[in-house]
This record gives structure tokens, sequence and C-alpha cells, in this order.
């Protein structure tokens, strides 16, 4: 079983074929990401736009990568939500006109789900793809860590799952794109604040840890201590503008904060996660979304918890079509009905 998965939640355009819920047959990432970065972030209507331009070439990439015609393709599954509205029309606009041209069922499916989904591939037809032997086991405690979610959750079996916890402000990765700007790294702020991090000491700056209920999380008070020890090293009050602060911070305390930020960041989520982990004693951890791309965040999750943890490939951490391709075929697998290629609409602000 084939399903052709499409993703155009944020600032990525991406589509991808998967076979059995198991098998990469085919991703294809267009991103609209150096147009975005001359504004330091995403501008919704510049991704709108580019998502329109990149859509259809990007749907027959990844059909003729996966060596498919449309005969091939059992079903068609793409993000509905969340995401950003314009963004998120264009894909399931897209996905709609093809189910009905081409006579394909058609899966609205969660973006944040497709992240943890992202864990079931077990092999690649493509190159350059480092894949786990085996898939996860239930019970599966997930691990979300995006641009736009921080949770914690227990899945019994497919579709089933239970929310233990989640974050009550930033998400963790939102957290690092913040700090990212306040530093003067470029946008996506993640990975620069990561480099960064590996060139400083973790130990120089303490940095508070939120209180919060047993598997919560919160990162807007660590960013705000960030800003101010950020103020406070160049000898400035709290009135200081944080836009001008990269300019007379030194590579080296660039460095340094960047590395004390990480370090409490990734404690927060591995706290909790070994927390969950004495609970509910899962047989699989997974980690979900660009976050779980982080260096910081593996090592820590490594040394936290007694089993061991398959990582997904880093192309299959940020957004992708074949997270999205790879939970189509579980709806399919599991009997989920398919939507209505008339009716589909988008959820901005669907959550899990
Ligand atoms: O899952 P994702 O691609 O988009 C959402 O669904 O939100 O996550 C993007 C987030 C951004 O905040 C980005 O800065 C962060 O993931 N990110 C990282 C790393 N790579 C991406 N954060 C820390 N370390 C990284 N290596
Ligand atoms: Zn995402």
């Amino acid at each position: 079983m084939k399903v052709l998965g499409i993703e155009t939640s944020c600032d990525e355009t991406a589509a991808a074929v998967v076979e059995d819920g198991r098998r990469l047959l085919s991703n294809v990432v267009a991103s609209s990401m150096d147009l975005q970065a001359q504004y330091g972030g995403v501008v919704p209507e510049i991704a709108a736009r580019s998502h329109i331009e990149a859509i259809l070439p990007v749907i027959h990439q990844a059909l003729s990568d996966a060596d498919c015609t449309w005969d091939d393709i059992d079903a068609i599954a793409v993000t509905h939500g969340a995401g950003l509205g314009g963004s998120l029309l264009v894909g399931v606009m897209t996905a709609r006109s093809l189910a009905i041209a081409h006579g394909k069922p058609l899966y609205g499916v969660n973006h944040v789900m497709g992240h943890v989904y992202a864990n079931f591939l077990t092999s690649s037809a493509l190159p350059g793809y480092a894949m786990p032997a085996q898939p996860p086991q239930f019970p599966m405690l997930a691990i979300i860590v995006s641009g736009g979610h921080s949770q914690l959750a227990l899945f019994e079996d497919h579709f089933n799952y239970q929310l233990l916890g989640r974050t009550q402000d930033d998400a963790i990765g939102e957290a690092f794109d913040k700090v990212a700007k306040i530093l003067g790294l470029p946008y996506p702020g993640g990975p620069q604040v990561a480099a960064a991090a590996a060139k400083g000491n973790p130990l120089t700056f303490t940095l508070p840890k939120a209180k919060m209920g047993k598997y919560d999380f919160s990162f807007s008070g660590l960013k705000t201590a960030v800003l101010r020890l950020a103020q406070a090293q160049i000898g400035e009050t709290h009135e200081f503008a944080s836009t001008k602060l990269a300019a007379r911070l030194s590579e080296a305390q660039k460095h340094d904060i960047a590395a004390s930020f990480q370090r409490v960041a990734i404690e927060t989520i591995v706290d909790k996660a070994r927390l969950a982990y004495d609970e509910f004693a899962p047989v699989s951890v997974v980690v979900a979304g660009g976050v779980a791309a982080n260096a910081e965040l593996r090592r820590q999750l490594v040394a936290a918890l007694p089993l061991s943890i398959e990582f997904p490939d880093l192309k299959l951490c940020t957004d992708n079509g074949a997270m999205i391709a790879t939970l189509g075929c579980f709806h399919v697998k599991t009997g989920q009905p398919a939507d209505d290629p008339y009716a589909l609409g988008i959820a901005p602000n669907l959550s899990m």
C-alpha cells in the first residue's frame, strides 16, 4: 500500500511516498526559508505564495523519485492542521483536487501526530537515510518538541493516547528561536543556537527552571532570564533594547549564553521524560519535531533513560512529507474513515 503525503503547514512545501507505513520511497522538501530569513521569521503571506509556486513540482518530483504513477498510489494524506491558515489551505486544496481528479481516498492528518509517526519508518529506498531496525512498540512515550508544540504523550496503541503534559506558554523550538534573536543569530534559530552552544561552556550561567505541574513545561521565563542575563553581561539595565544586544556581546559571551540556555531548556524536557518513564514504563520512547534534531537533547536522553532510543534521521525531524505519508498509511491500515474530498477543511489550531 502506497500513500502520497503532502505537508504545507509552515514554510516547507513537502511531499513524499511511503509504502506500508514502513518504507520511504521518496521525500521532497522545498523551503522558502531563505526568503523568510531576510525577515527574521516566517511571513505567512510569503509562505503561502511560495507553497502555490512549489506544490505541484514537489508532488510530481515525489511521485517520480518513488517511480510511481498515479495508478500506484492508494491514498493521499495531507496536513490539515495545526499550522498557518494560508499555508494549510494550499496543501489541503491541492490534495482535495488531486483526490477528486484521480479518484483516491483522502485523509486529513494532524501535523504534530505526523512528527511522532516519522519514527515508524524503518527502511528507505533512498540513499543517505539512517533508519531504526525496528518500529517503536506500545506502550510508547512520545516526547514532542517542535517549533509550535512541546508535549509528552503516552500511546497505548495507534490513535489511542493520553496527553501527559504540555507547555503552558512557548514551545521549546520557539524558545530556541527567540534566544537566537537575542544573540543576533539568523533564522531559523534552533540549529544556530545549538551550533553556538557547542562552542560554549554550559555551566557558565545559572538559569531558572520553571516549576510546573508534574508533566507540564514553561519556557517563557527562561527566555526572559536569557534576555536579563545578556543585558547584565554588557552592564545595561532591563530597559536596554533586545535588538541592540547582539552587537555588544562578545562571541565568547554568546557561546556561553547559548550553551547555558540549551542545557537548561533540554534538562526541562529530559527531567519530565524521566519521570514519565518511571511512572508508565513504556516499551519505546520516541522523540518528535524539529528540536529532536538537537544533539544535546539526544545526549541527555541517552544518559537519562535506561532503554535504547532510536532517533529519527535528521531529515525526518523537521517538517517533511514522509511523516505525513507514514501517518496516512496508519490511518488506512487501522481503518480510520477517509475524509470527504469536497469538504475537508483546515484546522489551524488543531491539537493532539
Ligand atoms: O517541527 P518543526 O520543523 O516545525 C514545527 O512543527 O514547529 O520545528 C521547527 C523548530 C524551530 O523552532 C527550530 O528552531 C527548531 O525546531 N530546531 C532546533 C534544531 N533544529 C530545528 N532546535 C534546536 N536544535 C536543533 N538542532
Ligand atoms: Zn512541524
